[in-house]
């Protein structure tokens, strides 16, 4: 499973980025509006980044505005996917822009049905999201097996992007049933890393090592740092 970056704010993708992780990200406009500067900018900086897709979303509410939005949105790099809702607007804009070859990324997928309409109008990549679905009490994790199994044996070329991931358990579980991305908040990747073992673990190493090289008198290595 490839792990792409949910978020627009250039420092953490930067930062992640280094990690040597990320095959892609996906931003909202929530995320959006969450930081400064012009839109298209972040998006230059983010595809310098990242090589590999990254989802800039559609605001327009009319199918004729989010295609020709869509078209301008992809002509800024050819890694970018346009993302739209799933909604009867979203589809027919999602089949326009893909009969010109353009990616789409549909979001706001809750079910394996829309997941398949979403197949079927073209839609490159879907996105179930897993938090807002626990967020009203049912079983997120559930409504992602729904989209995988749903779209598992059908000819469309469509890859499930797990969406509203909030914790590494629905990253894991993604990765188990064979989603074939998640899009990870920067948190997320962090709480993916710790470990108090391995903090307490690599704590002893260095003092073994730094008593060892005062012992030999020899100048102890750099102390790693802790995950
Ligand atoms: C990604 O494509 C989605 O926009 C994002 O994962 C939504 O996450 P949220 O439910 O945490 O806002």
């Amino acid at each position: 499973m490839k792990l792409f970056i949910d978020t627009a704010d250039i420092a953490e993708i930067e930062r992640i980025a280094g990690w040597g992780v990320l095959a892609g990200v996906t931003t909202n406009p929530s995320l959006l509006a969450a930081v400064e500067g012009d839109e298209d900018t972040i998006y230059r900086r983010i595809c310098e980044l990242v090589d590999g897709p990254i989802s800039a979303e559609v605001t327009e509410p009319d199918v004729k505005d989010m295609v020709s939005e869509g078209r301008r949105l992809s002509a800024i790099h050819p890694n970018i996917v346009v993302k739209l809702p799933t909604c009867a607007e979203g589809l027919t804009a999602t089949s326009e822009l893909a009969k010109d070859g353009i990616p789409v990324n549909m979001t706001l997928c809750f079910t394996g049905s829309q997941a398949l309409l979403a197949a079927a109008a073209g839609a490159r990549y879907v996105s179930p999201f897993v938090g807002r679905y626990d967020d009203i009490g049912n079983d997120g994790v559930e409504a992602l097996r729904d989209v995988v199994e749903s779209l598992f044996a059908t000819e469309y070329d469509v890859q499930v992007i797990t969406a509203s991931v909030r914790s590494p358990v629905h990253v894991q579980e993604a990765a188990k049933m064979g989603a074939d991305i998640a899009t990870i908040p920067p948190k997320v990747f962090d709480q993916m890393l710790g470990h108090p073992l391995t903090d307490k673990g690599l704590e002893k190493f260095n003092a073994d090592a730094a008593a060892r090289a005062a012992k030999t008198k020899k100048t102890p290595a750099k102390s790693r740092k802790k995950g």
